[in-house]
């Protein structure tokens, strides 16, 4: 099978079929948000639909973008692995890429957290979330974890067990026993740790969720509960990690020392699926006690060449562009630009972020007429007035984002860190114009919220 020639064959039906075979729903939704596009190629920071459009990609794959889509190294490194003939997935081996890797991880962790010096490999985020609350779990010997409202740490049944959101614990049936807590709330954690079952405290450092910050007193202050009281402290930056928030490792913000961390999304450079577990190795040795304990949690792919050479690649071309500064410099760009659109616009409540994981979080207005506007799509779901702007933004500027989180009015961007002052300047001035239209009642970007409240109400 050619499979450049299926794709020239078949392009077009991507939603015909995704309709018949895989999430109807998903589909719908595309469609009511003007997001049923066809890309047919991805380079850098842009996608393109058959028609030569460009897009601004400020969604980023979900945050594996770092090095953009189509990065030449990542490309002829991959090239060059399958051309090799690499004896891949042998199982009973210890393939040399996957020490290669967990050396370079080790090391470039060592100066963010210290004591790091396990490495399990995994092929997605929530596997890498899995892993940290099974070795949790191993090296405790007990079994309550804590968690954060609104975390969110992947959908499989463990990491589901500390998702900080109903929306997606619902429908499921039992979970994991753990426990929610408000994020800065001191007290209830510790009331919590002191009961002195819990395996671990986990944490996103800024949650992906609603790009919401934590106090400078929380994590660090959390972190020294959970060692008073024998708990572990996770910390999952499977979306903040490598660079994304303008240091490496988004802890770091806050010196803090975790005893596990999970990294994924971007370390498969967008091509390959890969995640890492990093912990002590005395935690690692308590869960790998002994030889007939040695793969007593293992997977298939974790190891996997392309995987490994993804990471490989992807941890250097993030140091040798400098890509970490980078999202330091333009994050605080971005941030510049949105703090002006906030002092413009009375429908902004909120920005926040830190490098380029960046939040804008939209409240009622102050005038009457924007009021009943508001109100009357608020009524009929929560958060679709920022549907309505990641709508504009899309249509009349060709620009991806996404409300971040189920039924809040707060738009996250996750741009690639490869993007240029040009492209931050672009979406400030997308977001500029989108928002002038939202605040004109009646107008156009209001007719299109008419059309989103007709979508919403038909579902
Ligand atoms: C902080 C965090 N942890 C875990 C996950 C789950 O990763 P995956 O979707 O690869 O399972 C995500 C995904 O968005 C995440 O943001």
């Amino acid at each position: 099978m050619e499979i450049a020639q299926l794709i020239a064959e078949r392009q077009g039906e991507n939603y015909q079929l995704h309709r018949r075979y895989i999430t109807p729903g998903f589909v719908r939704v595309l469609e009511i948000i003007g997001y049923d596009k066809v890309y047919t190629k991805g380079e850098g920071a842009y996608l393109y639909d058959g028609a030569g459009n460009r897009y601004l990609d400020f969604l980023g794959g979900y945050g594996v973008y770092h090095l953009g889509r189509g990065h030449p190294a990542l490309k002829r490194a991959l090239h060059e692995l399958i051309e090799l003939d690499r004896p891949n997935l042998v199982q009973m081996d210890c393939p040399l890429l996957a020490g290669l890797l967990a050396e370079r991880l080790v090391e470039r962790t060592k100066a963010s957290f210290p004591g790091l010096e396990a490495v399990f490999f995994t092929n997605s985020g929530a596997e890498a979330v899995e892993g940290a609350l099974k070795f949790a779990r191993g090296a405790t010997g007990r079994e309550r974890f804590i968690y954060l409202d609104h975390a969110f740490h992947g959908l499989t049944l463990g990491a589901l067990s500390v998702n900080g959101s109903e929306h997606f614990r619902s429908g499921f049936g039992r979970l994991l026993p753990a426990t929610a807590i408000a994020m800065n709330d001191l007290g209830a954690l510790e009331r919590e740790l002191a009961k002195g079952d819990v395996a671990a405290f986990i944490a996103e450092p800024i949650q992906g969720k609603g790009v919401y910050l934590p106090d400078e007193r929380f994590l660090p202050e959390a972190q020294r509960l959970c060692r008073a009281h024998g708990a572990l402290f996770i910390l999952d930056e499977v979306q903040t990690g490598l660079g994304r928030t303008g240091r490496f490792f988004c802890g770091e913000h806050w010196g803090l020392e975790p005893d596990i961390v999970t990294v994924s999304k971007a370390l498969s450079g967008g091509y390959v699926p890969v995640g890492t577990v990093l912990t002590r190795r005395e935690i690692h040795k308590r869960v790998f006690s002994g030889l007939e304990r040695s793969v007593v949690h293992s997977n298939t792919f974790g190891m996997n060449e392309l995987a490994m050479g993804a990471g490989l690649v992807t941890l250097e071309v993030i140091e040798r562009e400098g890509l970490v500064e980078r999202a330091a410099r333009l994050g605080e760009r971005f941030l510049a630009g949105l703090m002006e659109l906030k002092g413009k616009y009375e429908l902004v409540r909120d920005v926040r972020g830190k490098g380029l994981m960046v939040g804008i979080e939209f409240g009622p207005p102050r005038s009457l007429a924007l009021r009943a506007a508001w109100a009357g799509l608020e009524k009929v779901q929560e958060g679709l007035f920022a549907q309505m702007v990641v709508m504009g933004l899309m249509r009349d500027h060709r620009l991806l984002t996404q409300v971040s989180g189920h039924r809040v009015n707060i738009i996250k961007f996750l741009p690639p860190l490869v993007i240029g002052e040009e492209e931050v300047d672009y979406a400030l001035r997308a977001l500029d114009q989108v928002l002038a239209e939202a605040h004109r009642f009646p107008g156009g970007l209001w007719k299109m919220g008419a059309e989103l409240v007709k979508g919403a109400l038909a579902r």
